[in-house]
């Protein structure tokens, strides 16, 4: 299914965020916005904010944002497509879903998707009604999972022959070709077809939205000498890293509870469900990724992590929980019993003893700590100090500033160490973390003389702001603004990475006649991209053209934007120049022959006088005049 382009534009360009936002959040205007409390964080204060003018809203402590679309998909866990036609629907707007060439990417994907529907249908009804699927039956029986619980799953059986799956998808008419893609069948040397699981037990993988994606397969017998599990390859429908099994059936539950649990495996994650735990996500063998992170943060930022107590397992938390604090996600760790997964444990004990149990659960920093002293760390002097750094390390990650001195207190009582000394080395990391970022790509990489560099870089200091304003400034929704712009200033004249990205992406819309904020954000896939993007818009404070003192964009009133972008524009391009004529200086310094001199001195002399035209150039535009 697709919905052409021209469509979505009309729909988003009827639709009003602020009249959609407020069915499901209380919004009170501010200013010249609106502002409420946040639904995808347990908010405190009002830290959403929508602009009518600009269709667009931002939470200011999650960083959940975008257009309208956007925030229904948040919202609702919906898809894009579910969004906009939500809002087709509200708006009373009829969509004609577009047919023929350009659905061609879809429809393949449909197709997939049926493949795994059949397949699914198949596995399931083994176990359900066939007399071979008695053996699975009893396996569950076993493993003390209900029927009512192997049918929310969709959980099934695949038969031992090497061909029954094959029949059977022959005779539903399945494409092979796509079948094997996904995994189900393999081809032998001779070209003919044999089935990939074969006496297994199946559960399938279900994207968040409920379609089925993937499937994995386990053994019945621990002793037999296959794999014990088998798991569908990567496909266009199957993107590993981005999912989390479970998610579909627990997501709900864990926007309701503000809060998910982290398991490592499928039977983990059914167990805890069937006894009542339905907040639950399981990472299914692999290391927790970031991607898996992003997708769990638009339901909560609080998780409870439960791996297995062997050291894998550990090892496993350790490296989630850097991932997850980087992430900005509130972090806690379930130690189990030796011997123990989230499995046998909530059968032997209960949901009350696993409810206590994740009461109890320690902060990353208790975790972490008990794990250095397992491993006798906290014995000597010399270790000590390395643990400390390590522990420190992960505080680093913290964006809340306040979080992170809770936690430096904590550490230093816990190491009987004077808080400063413990926020000196905190002081370091993050000194490191700050250059990182702020350095620029651009910047000349032949270093010259040290005051002489200083110079440059505040020269550059300048500039970056002016990069900012310029970006802000494309994404106000004027059409002769960004026609001033892209006349003058390429994505390339921009240092910064992120800038000249989303100044590529908005050139991009601008080509395609799309100028909206909430259009050109819509395009925008990068999260991080996009939540700059946001901040920017959203933001009254902008610089005046004028180095950097700040003031109001109120101030810069509509029929001043066009003066105040040729201004920015102008400075822009002057600052430019200013560097290329520094860096000329430095190099006449350091220059050994005289030609060479000469000739960067008349180089400096064009490039005054190029500053000095565009000094006098009008390019403001007569019909506003
Ligand atoms: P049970 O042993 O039936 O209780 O399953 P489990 O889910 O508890 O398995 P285990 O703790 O051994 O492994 C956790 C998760 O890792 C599983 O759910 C699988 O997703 C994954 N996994 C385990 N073994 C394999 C394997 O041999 N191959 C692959 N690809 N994944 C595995
Ligand atoms: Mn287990």
């Amino acid at each position: 299914m697709r919905i052409p382009e021209n469509k979505i534009e009309e729909i988003r360009n009827l639709a009003n965020i602020v009249d959609v936002i407020s069915t499901y959040v209380h919004l009170k205007k501010q200013g010249k916005t609106y502002a409420g409390l946040c639904p995808f964080h347990n908010d405190k204060n009002p830290s959403l904010k929508v602009s009518e003018e600009k269709q667009i809203y931002k939470c200011f402590v999650c960083n959940a944002g975008g257009n309208v679309f956007n925030f229904l998909m948040q919202y609702k866990s919906i898809s894009f497509i579910e969004a906009v036609q939500e809002v087709a629907e509200h708006l009373g707007v009829k969509l004609e879903l577009e047919k023929g060439s350009s659905s061609i990417v879809n429809s393949e994907l449909e197709e997939l998707y049926d493949v795994n529907v059949t397949a699914a249908k198949y596995f399931s009804n083994n176990l359900l009604n066939s007399r071979q699927g008695e053996i699975a039956r009893e396996y569950f029986k076993k493993r003390n999972i209900k029927t009512q619980t192997q049918k929310m799953f969709g959980l099934g059986y695949a038969f031992s022959e090497w061909e029954h799956f094959l029949h059977y998808a022959e005779e539903k008419n399945v494409n092979l070709a796509k079948a094997m893609q996904l995994g189900l069948i393999d081809k032998r040397n001779d070209g003919s077809y044999y089935d990939k699981y074969r006496g297994r037990i199946i559960f399938p993988i279900f994207s968040p939205n409920g379609r089925i994606i993937g499937f994995g397969g386990r053994i019945l017998n621990n002793a037999e000498k296959a794999a014990k599990y088998l798991n569908s390859p990567e496909s266009p429908v199957y993107l590993k890293r981005k999912t989390l099994y479970g998610l579909f059936h627990s997501k709900d539950e864990i926007r309701k509870l503000n809060k998910a649990i982290l398991v490592e495996g499928y039977m983990d994650l059914i167990a805890l469900f069937q006894n009542g735990v339905k907040n639950v996500v399981a990472s299914s063998g692999t290391s927790l990724t970031e991607e898996q992170i992003k997708l769990l943060s638009r339901f909560t930022k609080n998780i409870v992590v439960i791996y297995d107590a062997d050291s894998a397992g550990q090892h496993a938390a350790m490296r989630s929980i850097e991932l997850l604090l980087k992430e900005d996600f509130e972090v806690r760790i379930v130690a189990l019993p030796e011997g123990e997964d989230p499995d046998s444990f909530i059968n032997q004990y209960g949901k009350k003893d696993f409810d206590e149990l994740v009461k109890q659960a320690d902060n990353f920093l208790e975790y972490q700590m008990r794990i250095y002293q397992q491993e006798g760390k906290l014995d000597s002097p010399e270790s000590q100090a390395e643990v400390v750094r390590e522990l420190v390390k992960s505080v680093a990650l913290i964006e809340d500033e306040l979080k992170r001195n809770l936690m430096i207190k904590s550490i230093s009582k816990k190491f009987d160490l004077r808080e400063v000394l413990v926020e000196s080395e905190l002081d370091k990391l993050l000194n490191k973390k700050d250059s990182q970022k702020k350095r620029y790509a651009g910047q000349n990489p032949e270093a010259p003389i040290p005051h002489e560099a200083e110079k440059i870089k505040t020269i550059t200091r300048i500039e970056a702001k002016f990069e900012e304003e310029i970006i802000r400034l494309l994404f106000e929704g004027v059409e002769e603004i960004q026609d001033l712009i892209f006349d003058n200033i390429m994505p390339d004249d921009l240092h910064n990475p992120d800038y000249r990205k989303l100044s590529e992406i908005a050139l991009e819309n601008y080509r395609n006649d799309i100028v909206s904020p909430s259009g050109i954000i819509e395009k925008i896939e990068d999260d991080n991209l996009r939540n700059i993007a946001l901040s920017l818009t959203l933001n009254d404070i902008s610089i005046s053209a004028k180095h950097g003192e700040e003031i109001t964009s109120a101030e810069v009133t509509k029929k001043n934007a066009l003066r105040y972008a040729s201004d920015v524009i102008k400075k822009f391009r002057i600052t430019k120049i200013n560097e290329e004529i520094e860096n000329n200086k430095i190099k006449i310094k350091n220059s050994e022959t005289d030609d060479n001199v000469l000739e960067l001195l008349r180089l400096n002399k064009e490039l005054e006088e190029e500053k000095k035209a565009i000094r006098e150039e009008n390019i403001l535009i007569n019909e506003i005049e």
